[in-house]
């Protein structure tokens, strides 16, 4: 019988236990042995695992986080360390490894490749959307509607005080996440690390806005921008408006994955079989123009993926 092994180890992201299922469950019906590597790296330098039969990935579905658990795993970047690891899935003869995770885990991955006759294939989830290769990544879609619901809150609160909020969204020097919750909540400025917005423009928006009769507005910035309370400050100044600070944090990054979520965790995971049973080597599975297909790891850790500027231009035409 032949063995998959599943790993998680990068920050988590919602549907990553949809994506371990998904694996499980499949490779199970192919007649494939799947074992959990725990804590991420961690638990191929510890050996420590678990067998993932049909009934152990059951009733996750629904959760967020993941259940085989993550650890930030410095040791494993090692020369020693990627050794190790190599050794661990020769010893229980891993023909494939699943790393669902972001670029960082898919660096690891490309690493050990060097390394391991195992086959490495990257199932991308990461609440920042930004592995090239995939037009989305499971739990970009739950935290987008989970900063929508949070920030719909603070909007009743900026219109009944006629204050100006900034709410700092996650998505570590990436703006994905900021772009499209800023469309959504129909924000006045969207601030990200890939388009540079001096304070003079963000100062004449909101005095446009007021000259019009708004009073109120939601300035959504990606975290990668930086600075949060320095701008807080400035447009205090600029503006004698009340200016408050909401920085969502992981609030952003846990909770019931959505259904969107879910369902690209069950596709990726069966491409992600499929090209294990193909003996297609180390790709990254992902969705481009609505087909589920595959690029090669180092091609998806090696190419920025670029953001969609226009939608600045559209939440800028929107909020008027
Ligand atoms: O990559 C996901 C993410 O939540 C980023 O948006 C954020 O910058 C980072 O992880 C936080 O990392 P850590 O879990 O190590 O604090």
């Amino acid at each position: 019988m032949k063995t998959i092994g599943i790993i998680t180890p990068g920050g988590d992201a919602p549907g990553m236990n949809a994506a371990i299922r998904a694996v499980a469950r499949i490779a199970h019906s192919r007649n494939f042995k799947v074992l959990g590597f725990e804590k991420g790296w961690f638990g191929l330098l510890t050996d420590s695992k678990k067998i993932l039969s049909p009934r152990a990935v059951g009733g996750i579905i629904q959760s967020g986080g993941t259940m085989l658990h993550t650890l930030r795993c410095v040791p494993f970047k090692t020369d020693e360390g990627i050794e190790k690891a190599a050794n661990t899935l020769k010893t229980y003869n891993v023909d494939a490894l699943v790393v669902i995770g972001g670029d960082g885990s898919f660096r690891g991955a490309y690493e050990l490749s060097k390394k391991s006759d195992t086959n490495m294939i990257g199932i991308p989830a990461t609440i920042d959307n930004d592995v090239f290769g995939t037009e989305e990544t499971i739990g970009f879609d739950t935290a987008v509607n989970t900063a929508i619901s949070a920030i719909d809150k603070i909007r009743d609160t900026a219109i009944s005080h006629e204050r100006i909020f900034i709410v700092e969204v996650m998505g570590r020097k990436r703006g994905f996440l900021a772009l499209h919750i800023g469309v959504a909540v129909g924000a006045e400025i969207i601030l990200i690390p890939e388009e540079e917005c001096k304070i003079e423009k963000i100062i004449e928006v909101l005095e446009t806005n007021s000259k019009k009769g708004k009073q109120t507005a939601i300035i959504v910035t990606a975290e990668g921008v930086g600075n949060t309370s320095d701008l807080v400050k400035e447009i205090a100044r600029h503006t004698g408006s009340e200016v408050r600070l909401s920085i969502l944090g992981y609030a952003q990054r846990g909770g019931r994955p959505t259904g969107r979520s879910r369902l690209l965790a069950s596709l990726f995971a069966e491409k992600a079989v499929n090209l294990i049973m193909e003996k297609t080597a180390n790709q990254v599975v992902g969705l481009r123009d609505g087909i589920i297909s595959s690029i090669s790891i180092e091609k998806s850790i090696n190419t920025k993926k670029p953001v969609d500027l226009s939608l600045l231009k559209l939440a800028e035409t929107l909020s008027i």
